[in-house]
């Protein structure tokens, strides 16, 4: 087992019985009176030994076609390493412009690499609903343009100076050309879809942008804003966040022509991943490393953000220390960072909001096990397994 997790793990765990294709509410998802334990996660009892580098906290299928070498994140990127050079290879040809400095700025960004988990995502999904089609490449480029357009935008708002472990594109260019080679993405991304010529793709990267949007002004409206509760939150991250993976994973069923079922499947596991990744990323920005992560630290109250550990933080904490992280959260003042870090440490914050993405990695799983059963499915298993421990 991954002995990161061990100390999680609640003294009365309780499997909690989930009914297949029922959606669940977000009180249900994300309690919203949250207490220690109901952020908990299912507990798997006993894991196979197939499973003993995938988090003691997830319940996996008992016959899984990756060999417990290739259970890891690696082995799911291998699975798609030879699509991936090609998204590779469309992204480097439309990135082109007869403007310099657009191919600057966004050479500049897509160069430095990332993680490109939309596009993983998104092919992944083809895989385990056999789509073998020309578009998924090109719908996977569309993912990630969509995705760098709201760094650009993302980090001009911050006011963020490292990503992807060098300076900004704010930082090298200025905010102007950062928000204005967003746009140029956002819209070569809007050229690209219409080449697959079908209404459900052009819908759901539309409804997706927008909900983006909306996420990124929810957010805006929420700064410094104390009060800030679990629900509030998680608007903003469903929509900021987990939006784009959803987009991703429902493209996938799209593409393969699946039923609505299916689709509704790829759709919850994307929505599920993706709150989950958001909700590290939080715990990361007081928790992980910034060579690692390539991206400050502390970037989250500088702006004022009441993330999750910071509301559990002044849920779970003394008077004296909810009054600190609540003016931290108020001033954006990280004169106390040090501080702030060690309250949402001690007061079991972190712990409870690393559960809170476990309960969402759980939901992810639980969808994926609806897909067909072959290696794209199982390695949709292992990524939302070991999204818990990622620390880039
Ligand atoms: C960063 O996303 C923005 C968040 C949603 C937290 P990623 O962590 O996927 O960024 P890259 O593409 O790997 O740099
Ligand atoms: C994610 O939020 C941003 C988008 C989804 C656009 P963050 O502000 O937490 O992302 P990072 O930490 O800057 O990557
Ligand atoms: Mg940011
Ligand atoms: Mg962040």
């Amino acid at each position: 087992m991954n002995g990161s997790f061990q100390g999680l793990i609640p003294k009365e765990p309780k499997i909690l019985a989930r009914s297949r294709g029922q959606k669940q509410s977000l009180s249900q998802v994300f309690p919203l009176q949250a207490s220690a334990t109901s952020w908990a996660v299912p507990i798997i009892v006993s894991v196979s030994a197939h499973f003993s580098d995938l988090s003691p906290r997830l319940r996996p299928q008992p016959d899984f076609h990756l060999s417990a070498s290739e259970n890891s994140t690696a082995a799911v990127l291998a699975l798609v390493a030879p699509d991936m050079a090609e998204v590779d290879r469309v992204i480097a040809q439309r990135l082109d412009s007869g403007v310099p400095l657009v191919g600057e700025v966004a050479k500049y960004i897509i160069s430095a690499g990332g993680k490109r988990l939309r596009p993983v995502l998104l092919l992944l999904t083809c895989g385990a609903l056999g789509y073998t089609g020309a578009q998924r490449h090109n719908l996977a480029a569309v993912v990630e343009f969509i995705h760098t357009a709201t760094l650009l935008h993302d980090d001009v708002v911050d006011e963020s100076t490292l990503r992807r472990g060098r300076p900004t594109a704010n930082e090298s260019f200025g905010n102007p050309a950062s928000v204005l080679v967003g746009d140029f993405l956002y819209s070569r991304a809007f050229q690209m879809m219409v080449d697959a010529d079908s209404m459900r793709v052009m819908q759901t990267l539309a409804d997706a942008t927008n909900v983006i949007a909306e996420g990124e002004v929810l957010q805006l409206m929420n700064m410094h804003d104390a009060s800030l509760d679990e629900e509030g939150y998680l608007r903003v991250i469903r929509s900021k966040t987990a939006k784009l993976f959803e987009a991703s994973a429902r493209l996938g069923a799209i593409l393969a022509g699946s039923p609505a079922a299916i689709e509704t499947a790829c759709a919850d596991f994307g929505q599920a991943l993706g709150t989950a990744f958001q909700v590290i990323d939080d715990v990361l920005d007081y928790d992980g490393n910034a060579a690692e992560m390539g991206k400050n630290l502390g970037d989250d109250l500088r702006e004022g953000k009441a993330t999750l550990p910071l509301i559990l933080a002044m849920q779970k904490g003394t008077s004296e220390q909810s009054q600190t992280v609540r003016e931290a959260i108020e001033t954006g003042s990280v004169d106390r960072l040090s501080e702030i870090v060690a309250i949402v440490r001690e007061t079991g914050a972190l712990e409870a909001t690393r559960n809170a993405a476990a309960t969402e990695a759980q939901r992810a799983i639980d969808a994926a096990l609806q897909l067909p059963d072959n290696a794209h499915r199982q390695a949709m298993v292992v990524l939302a397994s070991q999204l818990l421990n990622r620390r880039t």
